[in-house]
């Protein structure tokens, strides 16, 4: 597809007072707005029919490959609302990027950059009613891709189609911005090597689900994910990527081992940290390391970051066999000035000076 002409078909839109009342407090990922984007793709056509159409149930034929296995890949991106009223998105073509990768890993058709970042613009255009103007409020905008031929035999799918929607969100946290209590999980993985680990596909989700149970019974909000190989090496979060910060204000993150997720705002914290002057490591980083480190005063703060989290303090990591809590479980001082600074810039109260903004 060439030209980036998008069939419009309008929707009924939810009456303001709805609107407003759902904008009072979104939680996450609950309602969404009027409108979503669709875009076909077949082996002999390439990619064509894009379009923004009304928001509702898709037609899926009980065949469809992706029901079956599994061929999908999404990402996550948000647009702000700015103090004069306009709107921007952060990093689009970034997140572009990194779905052409999940693509390539599993044997999806890569969609071109400019035709993504053209797809987030008409829903976020359509649809700017919803983009909240509370703090902490934002719109979060859900592309994703789906195998939808309709055929049992396994290989790549001829036929995809990839849609955006879009939900009004609060913090991803229930209670805001609190420091979350991590669990790690023993036994089970989310990835291992020469899997999927590093692409946003829905099956890295999903075996995360079990463990993410395991750990709301223990009181957790996310689980820790290490190295299956190791069982001590940290890898990721079930959603999120990791940072500690050593007492000298280093910034220590897992590498990325092909077994986690290249997070945006991993990316855009290592370079705004950095350019304050921090040093930031991207290395094996084992749990043994953590709770040493926790215990000698060396790791002061820790905390997760990626899209839905934004940047959420750690305040205890907790397993079977242990229990340790950190900073007296308040908020890390420089956890959260890297937050204010990246919202701000988000926000429009701080200057983009990195070019982040679309
Ligand atoms: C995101 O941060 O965008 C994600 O996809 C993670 C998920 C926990 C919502």
């Amino acid at each position: 597809m060439t030209d980036l002409a998008f069939a419009h078909t309008e929707a009924t839109r939810l009456p303001e007072d709805q609107r407003r009342a759902i904008l009072a407090d979104p939680g996450f990922g609950n309602h969404f707005t009027d409108h979503m984007v669709s875009i076909e793709w077949t082996k002999e056509a390439g990619w064509h029919n894009a379009s923004v159409v009304p928001y509702g149930p898709i037609q899926m034929d009980p065949a469809s490959s992706v029901l079956h296995y599994g061929q999908e890949i999404f990402e996550g991106l948000k647009a702000y609302r700015r103090p004069d009223g306009s709107i921007v998105t952060f990093r689009p073509d970034a997140n572009a990027k990194r779905m052409n990768e999940s693509a390539r890993r599993l044997a999806l058709p890569e969609l071109p950059e400019e035709l993504f970042v053209q797809a987030i613009r008409e829903l976020v255009r359509v649809d700017a009613d919803w983009v909240p103007t509370s703090p902490d409020q934002s719109l979060y905008i859900r592309p994703f891709m789906i195998a939808d031929e309709n055929f049992l035999g396994v290989r790549s799918a001829h036929r995809a189609r990839f849609m955006v929607i879009a939900s009004p969100a609060g913090p991803y946290f229930t209670g805001g911005v609190k420091p979350v209590s991590i669990w790690l999980s023993q036994d089970l993985s989310r990835a291992g090597r020469g899997g999927t680990g590093a692409a946003k596909c829905g099956g890295n989700y999903a075996a995360s689900l079990l463990p993410q149970d395991e750990a709301a019974r223990n009181g957790c909000q996310q689980v820790l994910f290490t190295d299956s190989a190791t069982e001590d090496t940290i890898d990721e979060l079930g959603g999120m990527n990791l940072f500690l910060v050593r007492a000298d204000g280093t910034l220590v993150t897992p590498r990325l081992n092909g077994n986690i997720l290249d997070g945006i705002t991993r990316k855009s914290l290592i370079q705004l940290a950095k350019d304050r002057g921090h040093a930031v490591e991207e290395r094996e980083i084992t749990v043994s390391e953590w709770r040493e480190g926790a215990a000698d005063g060396s790791i002061v703060e820790a905390f997760a970051c990626g899209t839905a989290a934004v940047i959420t303090p750690i305040g205890r990591l907790k397993s079977a066999d242990f229990t340790i809590d950190f900073g007296d479980r308040a908020p890390g001082p420089l956890t959260m000035s890297l937050r204010e600074e990246l919202t701000g810039i988000q926000f429009g109260t701080t200057e983009d000076r990195f070019g982040w903004l679309d």
